[in-house]
């Protein structure tokens, strides 16, 4: 048996309507909260928007204990604006315009940033990075060191998050900076481009950033297992149904919510690292975003499960593989 204080889950996607539904309780089920993506088809941009999508968040999870730790899209936003959010957001979320899943509306030109930027220093709401360049897939997100290295440089107290790194240069970046801090997927723990690209094409492994290769993957696996004070889980668990997925043109996005608590544990224990799993799902979230996640305690036991091979329209990550941990309620 272990049992996990409060995880939390730093970078997820919800979308809305039916597969809000269907997502939801999913991460509820594992997380004791969850940092909220803004890409919606509109995106959360206004203090409005963000209160209803919170309301229907919270109604979706039901009774499970869940935080939604809300974000708003980056724009440009005034000093009234921010002040008026400011205790209804954890952080605003960047995306370079069109890199990713819904990220039209945003940031076309970086050097146009600087006065949004400056107020969310100011103010000390951490901003969240989408960081890729547009330039070649498996160099984008090298190239956007320069980036966070102006970010990070040039505004020394704003807090910085490196969403989702799959690199081990982002790693070596990171660790230069003591205001910035990074979220990893699971999946990036286990992937490299071969599993994408390198046999069969899987289209349910496609997502942005591209999982890269062995040497980024092994350097990742090795910092969280060895308890790395600046990395954070965030699962960037993104659901697209299977005809988004299974088609041409397939959507970027890994659904990771339901495999993502149990399969950690697996990654943890085989490694021998269990204690450092605690760490990386809560204390260095607790610490570099000072917030206090509601008690909730997940307990898992070495118990193997099959994991479906959907769930509604939905295909998860490790569909049909058989996971060693399983949660105690749970009927295998
Ligand atoms: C995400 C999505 O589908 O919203 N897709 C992805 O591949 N990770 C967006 C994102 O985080 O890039
Ligand atoms: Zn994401």
């Amino acid at each position: 048996m272990l049992a996990l204080q409060s995880p939390l889950d730093m970078h997820l996607h919800l979308r809305e309507q039916e597969m809000l539904q269907l997502v939801a309780p999913l991460s509820a089920r594992s997380f004791a909260g969850a940092v909220i993506m803004p890409n919606l088809v509109q995106p959360v941009n206004s203090r409005d928007r963000l209160v209803s999508y919170r309301r229907a968040i919270v109604s979706a999870c039901g009774t499970d204990t869940f935080i939604p730790y809300m974000t708003l899209f980056f724009r440009e936003y005034t000093r009234e604006e921010l002040l008026a959010v400011r205790q209804d957001i954890i952080g605003i979320k960047l995306y370079p315009a069109g890199i990713t899943t819904q990220s039209d509306a945003g940031v076309r030109d970086f050097d146009s940033i600087a006065a949004t930027v400056s107020l969310l220093e100011e103010l000390d709401i951490p901003l969240l990075v989408h960081g890729e360049s547009s330039g070649f897939v498996m160099d984008r997100e090298t190239e956007f060191l320069q980036v966070y290295a102006k970010l990070a440089g040039n505004f020394p107290k704003l807090r910085v998050v490196m969403e989702h790194i799959s690199t081990a240069a982002s790693l070596e970046f990171l660790e230069r900076y003591n205001n910035v801090a990074a979220t990893v997927t699971l999946h990036h723990l286990l992937l490299t481009l071969d599993d994408v690209a390198g046999g069969l094409l899987q289209p349910h492994l496609f997502c942005k950033p591209i999982a890269k290769t062995p040497r980024d993957r092994d350097a990742l696996r090795q910092a969280v297992l060895q308890g790395h004070p600046q990395l954070m889980f965030g699962s960037d668990s993104a659901p697209h149904p299977r005809h988004a997925k299974e088609c041409c043109g397939c959507a970027a996005g890994i659904f990771s919510a339901p495999v993502a608590l149990p399969m950690l544990v697996q990654l943890f224990d085989g490694a021998g690292c269990l204690e450092a799993l605690q760490t990386f799902v809560t204390g260095n979230a607790v610490r570099f975003y000072r917030i206090k996640p509601p008690e909730k305690m997940v307990q898992l036991r070495q118990k193997s499960w099959r994991v479906p091979e959907v769930y509604g329209t939905v295909r998860p990550f490790l569909a049909g593989q058989e996971l060693q941990w399983s949660f105690a309620d749970q009927d295998n």
